[in-house]
């Protein structure tokens, strides 16, 4: 699979969970809701809080340091238009989930 790397599998990730994966110096954080994978900037803009370890709200992660809200799908701030996270392309092979990196 061209630019994507094998970054957890399903298991590790269960629904309603996320994970912080570090690759090749890049946070990623892997979102599982009602069983849709995503993958986005694991490091809030605002000061690098690690958005794997906020709740999540329906489609939306809670920076666990100051509140920002970020859509897992599209890796928009709900509270500022003009922020967005960089949002990765998953896919699943099994039981692997990959992400595109590059
Ligand atoms: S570091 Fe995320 S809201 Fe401040």
């Amino acid at each position: 699979m061209d630019g994507f790397v094998k970054m957890a599998s399903l298991g590790e990730v269960p629904p309603g969970s996320a994970k912080e994966i570090e690759h090749d110096g890049r946070i990623v954080a892997l979102f599982n809701v009602d069983g849709a994978i995503s993958a986005i900037d694991g490091i809030c803009p605002h000061q690098g809080g690690p958005l794997a370890d906020g709740p999540v709200e329906g489609t939306c992660v809670v920076c666990p340091w100051h509140g920002w809200q970020f859509d897992v799908n599209t890796g928009k701030s709900s509270i500022n238009a003009r922020i967005k996270q960089q949002v990765y392309e998953v896919k699943l092979d099994g039981d692997d989930i990959w992400v595109r990196v590059s």
